[in-house]
């Protein structure tokens, strides 16, 4: 049987281990390299990588993914995609992500992943036909989680949903790192009895120790390809290493197509870069251990932490229990969530809230009334309608798709945007980060006219 790798150096490692600051002056010079290794794809761009593009390294993201593009012409591409929040959490209009997934393609994507939050498929259908129109691979993803909702049944239910929806590969996104290695493998079996024929991905981090064991649990299920990182770049809040599943799955007979010279060569390269990151602190011991924390409480890694935070702000620390108990309760009302952002957000504050004020649900964010008005999409479980009509009072939840209530919104930008924007690409930056791509855009000038005034001088 054979075994593909996905890499995510570029984007997943990078976003969960140095919070996405590698600029791409740091890693062009690897590129050609990486083309040669042999992966599925490359995972690097989508997901935090374009806002911190933008944000953080002055660098126009569309930029980078040509740069890349250029110099792996032999290895597919790949970006993560939230449906229909694009990189972001609200809902933008179908023009809009029918224009990104276009121009993302135009500009060198080959396969897309493409989840929602809460597993609401109506939320991915436009992106996922969009791909598939602009000629991509879309790849859908399950964003993994456990309640009693989340069975066997309705996953596969939902991997059925996404075949018919066109869906070319289907993943399994345990983005908190909680699969365990028999839910892994039961999982994947599950998929795989239902569906033979289509390519199962298994993208889970290594928070909590499990996914060392748990991609091996996918191989022998029958999963075809995994993300893993380079390892220098591994283990942690990262991927498992590339080369130590690549030895472990080559002693135990499996085709594996990589070239484990050039996997060496890809981590020398990276090593005194993630040394440079130790160094400055950027890089905390702490994200590359692992975190067992996740387990014993059930709730991810991150969303602890935050929980913690909001206590420790308002001097109640000692309260952490009562809130840890007070979280699933919080989650059974709003129908099982899967604890990703900004669900898991909205849960833990709801939570540290009720037991804070002393009455369940005497405050209410409005982040949980937007989710409880239906703005997030459908829950994967019953809501407690006792408190939808709470919070709602005389309104009525929105039970359509909320993107069919949003105008189209890129010509009028575009419009608006008059000269500041030089190309669509740009206005699609604006659309996902307005002011942040102002201040890139109007740096972007102020450079440009440096360039000129010296040119003219020299000239
Ligand atoms: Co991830």
């Amino acid at each position: 049987m054979k075994v593909n790798f996905t890499e995510t150096v570029l984007r997943d490692a990078n976003q969960s281990l140095i919070a996405t600051r590698m600029p791409i002056e740091k890693f062009r010079e690897i590129l050609p390299t990486l083309d040669k290794a042999g992966y599925y794809s490359l995972e690097c761009w989508g997901g935090a990588t374009f806002d911190s593009c933008l944000r953080y390294l002055n660098e126009d993201p569309w930029e980078r993914l040509r740069t890349i593009r250029a110099a792996c012409p032999n290895t597919k591409l790949q970006m993560l995609l939230r449906g229909q929040n694009l990189l972001g959490y609200k809902h933008y209009p179908d023009d809009v992500v029918r224009k990104f997934v276009e121009l993302s393609v135009k500009n060198g994507i080959d396969i897309i992943r493409i989840f929602d939050a809460l597993n609401d498929l109506r939320n991915i259908r436009v992106a996922v036909d969009q791909t598939i129109k602009s000629g991509a691979i879309a790849s859908g993803a399950i964003s993994y989680t456990t309640s009693p909702v989340h069975t066997l049944e309705n996953y596969v239910k939902l991997c059925k949903e996404m075949k018919e929806m066109g869906c070319q590969t289907i993943c399994i996104k345990d983005m908190a790192g909680v699969i365990t290695p028999k839910e892994t493998y039961d999982l994947v079996s599950a998929i795989k009895n239902a569906l033979p024929d289509m390519p199962l991905i298994l993208h889970t981090h290594c928070t909590t120790g499990m996914a060392f064991m748990s991609v091996i649990k996918a191989v022998e299920a029958g999963c075809d390809i995994i993300d893993t990182a380079t390892s220098c770049f591994s283990g942690g809040t990262s991927q498992p290493a590339t080369e130590t599943v690549y030895d472990a799955l080559e002693q135990m007979g499996y085709e594996l197509s990589l070239d484990r010279k050039v996997l060496k060569e890809v981590n020398d390269f990276f090593k005194p870069i993630r040394d440079e990151y130790l160094a400055s602190g950027l890089l905390k011991p702490k994200a590359m251990a692992t975190d067992t924390d996740a387990l014993t409480y059930k709730v991810p890694g991150g969303m602890l932490s935050n929980l913690m935070a909001q206590l420790e702000a308002m001097n109640a620390l000692d309260r952490l229990d009562e809130a840890l108990i007070e979280t699933p309760k919080v989650r059974e009302d709003l129908g099982y969530p899967p604890l990703v952002t900004p669900m898991s957000q909205m849960v833990g504050v709801q939570a540290a809230t009720n037991v804070l004020v002393g009455e369940r649900y005497k405050n209410v964010s409005k982040e949980v009334k937007a989710y409880l008005r239906g703005e997030y999409g459908k829950a994967p479980g019953k809501v407690n309608e006792a408190l939808q009509k709470q919070v709602l009072g005389d309104e009525q939840p929105v039970t359509c798709r909320y993107a069919d209530l949003l105008e189209p919104e890129f010509e009028k930008t575009k419009a608006k945007l008059g000269d500041i924007a030089k190309c669509d690409e740009d206005v699609l930056s604006y659309i996902a980060f307005p002011q942040v791509a102002e201040k890139f855009f109007e740096a972007r000038r102020a450079k440009e006219e440096n360039v000129a005034k010296y040119t003219i001088v020299e000239a």
